[in-house]
Order: C-alpha cells, then sequence, then structure tokens
C-alpha cells in the first residue's frame, strides 16, 4: 500500500510545455514531468495522481475534489492564475491540504506582475527557478514535511 497520496496540479498553458518559450520554460513537456513525478513518487512510497487545466473553476473544483479523497498533500504550478487567482487561494484555504508550489522559472527576475503570487501565503512554501526539476523537489519537500507531521502525531498519542 502507498504512504501518500499526492495530487499534481497544473494550471494554464502548461500543457504547452517542451514547445513553449523553451529559453524560459525549457524543452520538457508536462508528459515527461509527469512521468518523472510519478516515477519519484513510487520510489518515495507515493501514489501520484496528475491534472491540468487551462480554466480556473476546474482547477477549484480539482482541489474540493482532492479533499474528499482525502488528498495527503497536493504540488501545484498555478501558473498564471498565480498572480491573479482569489478564487483558487480560497480553495487552498479551505481545503488546508498541504501545498507545495513550483514554478518552473524564478518568477521573482521576471515581469513586476509575476513577482506576485496569491496562492503562496497559503502554501507551505515554493520552488522557483529550477525548471522542471523544481516538481521533484517539491515532492522530496512535501514528503518530507509529511513524514515530520506524521511523527509529531505518533509523539501526541
Ligand atoms: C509559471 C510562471 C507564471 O508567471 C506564468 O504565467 C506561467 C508559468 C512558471 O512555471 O514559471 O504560466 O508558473
Amino acid at each position: 500500500m502507498k504512504k501518500y497520496t499526492i495530487l499534481l496540479l497544473n494550471g494554464p498553458n502548461l500543457q504547452l510545455l517542451g514547445m513553449r518559450e523553451p529559453e524560459i520554460y525549457g524543452r520538457t513537456t508536462l508528459a515527461d514531468i509527469v512521468c518523472q513525478v510519478r516515477k519519484l513518487g513510487g520510489e518515495l512510497g507515493c501514489e501520484v495522481t496528475d491534472y491540468q487545466s487551462n480554466v480556473e473553476g476546474f482547477l477549484v473544483d480539482r482541489i474540493a475534489q482532492a479533499y474528499s479523497e482525502k488528498v495527503d498533500g497536493i504540488i501545484f504550478n498555478p501558473a498564471a492564475y498565480t498572480h491573479t487567482s482569489v478564487a483558487l487561494r480560497d480553495a487552498l484555504s479551505a481545503v488546508k491540504i498541504p501545498t507545495v508550489e513550483v514554478h518552473l522559472s524564478n518568477i521573482a527576475s521576471r515581469d513586476e506582475f509575476r513577482h506576485n503570487s496569491l496562492t503562496l501565503p497559503v502554501s507551505l512554501g515554493v520552488i522557483a527557478g529550477f525548471g522542471a526539476d523544481g516538481y521533484l523537489l517539491a515532492l522530496r519537500a512535501l514528503v518530507s514535511y509529511l513524514g515530520k507531521q506524521e511523527q509529531r502525531q505518533t509523539v501526541k498519542l
């Protein structure tokens, strides 16, 4: 049996990875990223499910569904919605599922409108600027966090 269930969630235009501005986002496709995260997930004892949408409301729905499914953690690249979506922030706040935000690019070094993330304050933290590797780093960070939470709960019992 798998230890943790993880949702890998990707927002708008990330289905275009590979051809989309490769000088910024690299040449790795989303399918390759999903494959790599699933593989590492298997090694770390996680079952990874993935979902990508260009539609804000569908992402909101998927976060609510993750709550019903009792998903343990979310790796989330909200893409452009990072900078605009109160709805996604509220969804993450509502479900309180530990979430690590990922950006392929270093959003702090890009256009000013990309510097602010509405979703980051309700996430555990962010990994940005490491390209596709950021998703793997996020998975390791999430699994480490979940392991520590589990230990704390065992000590309390
Ligand atoms: C992104 C950064 C966002 O500003 C942008 O809108 C994206 C991708 C990233 O992964 O670097 O679509 O989230």
